[in-house]
């Protein structure tokens, strides 16, 4: 969850405080509670950290430059220890000999500690970090690799870390477990990070680095070791697509607002890929080289937060177009739930980053029960593309907001993308049906432009329910996950408690909760359920309740004492594509006039890639 950042300088030194802290702002999203960097000069190391954003130690450090050969940084979300100054990463070891910065959790620190402790080793933080930094120095004797790999190999949990050692200027080691850590490789130096945007200002070429596997970043260029053996390893360099424009704010004033409006052009992209035409087949070498026969029985979809919310989509989408059983769990639900699964199963794990602990976990579990794994993912080379026996990118760019906008609707393509390509595949619905819904696949591009047109409109609706502090989000069949999604995005960065839920379940309680003060958004997008949504919002109305519609059927709801946001027609299984922006754009504004920090939530970060 936090975000790491070390530079290794070619030749002689750089400021290597004007490349850390533009490195870390672009992982800031990945945790926020403190920042810190610490360089190496011809003196030493010079350690600077702050509780708080980035921005505080920004301003503590000023403008003059720091220069040194190595440095690391990091942002933090805490999890051993409080978020104040004296848990800021780096860490140094009771004797100032090591220093580094960690993402991940040790979870057998305690235990570590308590050896450590009996050895006469002192401690200032409450953090794990402190424990593995420790664990590192004891094992020091001028030979910094052995010492990370010798600790590396007594540490259980999810970790990367860059490590420095103050009597060597001119080196760091970076080790993975289940968390990432990539090295970028520059002309004027080379990197270590947790995430692509923190170097790609400086490249684009990358090695990733696998579970259990360690870098040596030092004047004789990049060495990788297995940590177990000990044993060199050959490693690749890639080339990323991703560029820094993509990861910088392009004129908007938040990420959230930038990706919101970026989706028709990313989807539009997305569909080109698969689907130039739409009397073509969709275009899925991944699937074709991985499902060749008829022979799958069920499909088990996995995710998170909003992930999961696409997932439950995609139940509807695959069950109704493909005619294929499926079952939707969250990860951390799946992963300790022994369902029966079979080799005739195949998982579809979803997933922005690719890097989620409780996705992974699941995905592992899965895998080794049988199950052929797919994962829709955004991120090249993530720990779960790597796990995965295809991958699905949505290459939707960076997403760097905390709240998922674009990525959600990317899922959603490629769900019915898959959906697809399993009807032609194996005849499971009529050609006339199909290049119909490929027709107006296409179009959701466009439309979705339209709706961006009305963000005035929806920003309007936001000041209606500026004060309010309840609200239900309400949807029947694909608009239930999207109400759950509308729900989740409002919370996550307004604070303002939602729920989603399904219209029909409502009367078994939750109405109960029904005043002024307490509004409901229906989904109401054309379809059999139509009026299903409008004996729920009648029902409301009737106990003093407030509703807004977001409906393609806008002139059944004239008559009625509700605000009433239209989007353009389209057929059924489509509308999430559609009723997903104006929801985004709400919780924008609702989050905007509340004063909140839209990219940067309270209390959350990007990627969870703790259990
Ligand atoms: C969405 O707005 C959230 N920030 C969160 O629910 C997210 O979708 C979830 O943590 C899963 O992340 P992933 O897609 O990177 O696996």
């Amino acid at each position: 969850m936090c975000g790491i950042l070390g530079a290794v300088i070619h030749d002689g030194h750089s400021d290597l405080k004007g490349i850390l802290l533009p490195g870390l702002r672009a992982v800031e999203y990945r945790g926020y509670d403190s920042a810190g960097i610490a360089v190496m000069n011809g003196e030493g190391i010079t350690v600077n950290k702050k509780a708080g954003k980035l921005s505080i130690l920004e301003e503590t450090l000023g403008e003059a430059p720091i220069e040194g050969s190595v440095g690391l940084g990091h942002t933090r979300w805490a999890t051993h220890g409080a978020p104040n100054d004296e848990n800021a990463h780096p860490h140094w070891d009771h004797q100032h000999r090591i220093i580094l910065v960690h993402n991940g959790i040790i979870e057998n620190y305690a235990t570590l500690k308590d050896e450590l402790l009996a050895k006469g080793v002192q401690f200032k933080s409450e953090t794990d970090t402190e424990v593995a930094v420790n664990l590192i120095a004891f094992y020091y004797d001028g030979d910094l690799p052995t010492a990370v790999r010798l600790a590396g190999k007594r540490m259980q949990g999810s970790f990367s870390m860059c490590v420095m050692a103050a009597d060597q200027p001119r080196l760091m080691v970076g080790i993975r477990n289940e968390v990432p850590l990539l090295v970028g490789h520059g002309e004027d130096a080379t990197y270590l990070a947790s995430d692509i945007t923190a170097f790609l200002a400086y490249t684009r070429d990358v090695t990733y680095l696998e579970d259990g596997e360690m870098a040596v970043l030092s004047d004789e260029g990049t060495k990788y070791f297995d940590v177990q053996s000990g044993r060199e390893i050959e490693k690749t360099v890639e080339r990323v697509e991703w560029n820094i424009e993509q990861a910088q704010k392009g004129g908007f004033d938040t990420f959230m607002m930038k990706e919101i409006h970026e989706q028709p052009s990313v989807i539009r992209q997305l569909l080109e890929r698969h689907l130039p035409s739409p009397n073509e087949p969709v275009h899925m070498p991944q699937l074709d080289e991985l499902i060749k026969d008829n022979d799958f029985r069920l499909v088990s979809l996995l995710g998170c937060g909003t992930a999961f919310h696409a997932c439950k989509v995609g139940k509807y989408v695959l069950e109704g177009l493909a005619k294929i059983p499926c079952r939707v769990m969250y990860a951390h639900e799946a992963l300790y739930h022994q369902a029966p699964i079979s080799n005739s199963a195949l998982t579809i794990a979803v997933s922005q980053s690719g890097e989620t602990a409780d996705t992974m976990g699941a995905v592992k579990s899965q895998k080794a029960a049988g199950s052929k794994i797919v994962s829709i993912c955004n991120v090249v080379g993530s720990s779960l593309t790597r796990i995965s026996d295809q991958t699905l990118y949505t290459m939707a760019g960076p997403e760097i907001s905390v709240a998922s906008t674009k990525a959600f609707t990317c899922q959603l393509t490629m769900i019915y993308l898959v959906a697809i390509w399993i009807a032609e595949k194996f005849g499971r619905a009529d050609a006339a049906e199909l290049k119909h819904l490929k027709e107006e696949l296409l179009a959701i591009p466009d439309k979705m432009s339209a709706i961006l047109q009305s963000e005035k409109q929806i920003e309007h609706l936001a000041r209606v329910y500026r004060q309010v502090r309840h609200f239900y989000y309400l949807g029947r069949g694909v608009a239930y996950p999207v109400a759950m999604e509308g729900a989740l995005k409002l919370k996550e960065i307004s604070y303002v408690h939602a729920e989603g839920y399904a219209g029909g379940e409502m009367k078994h309680g939750a109405i109960a909760m029904i005043e002024p003060g307490f509004p409901s958004c229906i989904l109401a997008p054309k379809s059999p359920l139509l009026e299903k949504m409008v004996a729920n919002m009648e029902e409301i109305l009737s106990r003093n309740g407030e509703v807004m519609v977001i409906t393609n059927a806008p002139d059944r709801f004239s008559k009625y004492d509700v605000h009433v946001f239209p989007f353009p027609d389209c057929p059924q299984v489509f509308s999430p594509l559609l009723m997903s922006l104006p929801l985004q754009i709400f919780a924008f504004y609702s989050a905007k006039l509340r004063g909140r920090d839209i990219d940067q939530p309270r209390n959350l970060a990007k990627s969870v890639v703790v259990e």
